[in-house]
């Protein structure tokens, strides 16, 4: 049976915050720091902080600004945290807001109504609560049917989604599936961090997979998934309600993200190169096959790596185009942001590839062909 990407949805958030903004900031930040304890610097008890760029910024990662939820408290050197103001019970939460707003979209491109939506599945780097699961509550708003339930597997959480949604259509428990993707990554990125500060923004996306018998004409066969992971600690964040009670570590920076970009960098750009290039072989691809790679937005020195890899020749904008610089690193989000904004051009044959890597390590690779 065949299955297939209907159409896909994007919310964009309302602010944009850019390397500018951020690093006056931070670096303001850092000015009061060394003021405040220039005696324990002095004395070498405690080590100035360094400012930040923004050219290294750019020129590490590609990213110039970022869109955002809120602004003013991640710029406020006071806070550095977006201020979000917690919900009622009664009231739709902000994960389901994003996610019903990129799930309109997407079923709207689609002209799917969503009452013939038989499962939601919600796949993203951070749950805003346990429970009850956010899928159930986005199936709940927006009038679906079936059933919803949470999954969560950092940057690859869309991918690692898709490939479920099929794998439930192929065994014929749903006919539609919906996928949703909130990315809302700035709550739980350390803007004193000077190596972090800079990465993450906020976006949401939606994907309904569906069996290609009722699916609208231009859907994206999927040709092929494949799912890899490999335990790394060099994306972690060990925000969780099992240390709530734990004085001495609540403000631990480690109860947000950290990461050793550079070891990321070497480790994930061959695991992922090598997970595609077997891919390939498995379905019997060749490089000139693919129109386009719509990978990962992380780093943008890592994705020309990977396309030149996997494509024998260094990938044009065309070929591996960049979200990044616009979006930020936007999680699970990334690729199908990319896929999203930059698929239109494509004809009745056309073949591209989708593909996810991140925290875990964990990666995911999906070939699609557009139909007729
Ligand atoms: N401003 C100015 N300089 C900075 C800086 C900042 N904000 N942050 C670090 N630097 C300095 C460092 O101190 C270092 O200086 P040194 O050479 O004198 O020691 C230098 O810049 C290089 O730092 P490094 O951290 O090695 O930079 P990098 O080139 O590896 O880029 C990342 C950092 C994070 C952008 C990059 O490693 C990356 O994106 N890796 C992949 C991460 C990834 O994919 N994560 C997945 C998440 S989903």
């Amino acid at each position: 049976m065949t299955v297939v990407i209907s159409a896909t949805g994007l919310y964009t958030p309302p602010y944009t915050i850019s390397n500018a903004e951020l690093v006056a900031s931070f670096n303001a930040y850092v000015e009061r720091f060394n003021a405040e304890h220039a005696a324990a610097i002095a004395a070498g008890e405690k080590q100035a902080l360094l400012p930040s760029s923004v050219e290294f910024i750019e020129k590490a990662s590609g990213i110039k600004h970022r869109f955002v939820l809120e602004k003013d408290g991640m710029l406020d050197v006071e806070r550095m945290v977006p201020i979000i103001p917690e919900r009622p019970n009664e009231a739709l939460s902000l994960q389901a807001e994003v996610s019903v707003a990129a799930a309109k979209q997407a079923l709207e491109r689609a002209g799917r109504d969503p009452m013939d939506v038989d499962a939601v599945i919600c796949s993203c780097s951070s749950l805003q609560r346990p429970y009850p699961a956010l899928a159930i509550e986005v199936q709940n708003a927006l009038g679906a049917g079936g059933f919803g339930y949470d999954m969560n597997v950092a940057c690859s959480s869309a991918t690692f989604a898709i490939q479920n949604a099929s794998d439930i259509i192929r065994a014929g428990h749903a006919r539609s599936v919906l996928v949703v993707n909130p990315e809302l990554c700035t709550g739980h990125l350390n803007l004193r961090d000077r190596d972090t500060h800079f990465i993450f923004g906020d976006a949401a996306v939606a994907i309904l997979v569906e069996r290609a018998d009722m699916a609208p004409p231009g859907a994206w066969a999927i040709l092929g998934t494949k799912l890899q992971t490999r335990f790394s600690n060099n994306i972690r964040n060990n925000f969780g309600f099992l240390n709530r009670g734990d004085e001495a570590h609540r403000d631990d920076p480690d109860k947000l993200i950290t990461q050793q970009g550079r070891k990321v960098f070497k480790e994930v750009v061959p695991m992922v190169s090598e997970m595609i290039l077997q891919h390939m072989a498995e379905l019997d691809l060749k490089p000139s096959d693919l129109k386009r790679l719509w990978l990962h937005q992380a780093n943008s020195n890592m994705n020309r790596l990977i396309a030149e890899r996997v494509l024998g020749h260094e990938a044009s904008q065309e070929e591996a185009p960049t979200v990044l610089d616009t979006y930020g690193n936007t999680a699970g989000a990334g690729s199908i942001i990319a896929f999203h904004l930059h698929s239109n051009d494509f004809k009745a044959g056309d073949r591209g590839l989708i593909c996810s890597f991140g925290a875990g390590y964990s990666a995911g690779s999906i070939f699609v062909q557009k139909s007729a």
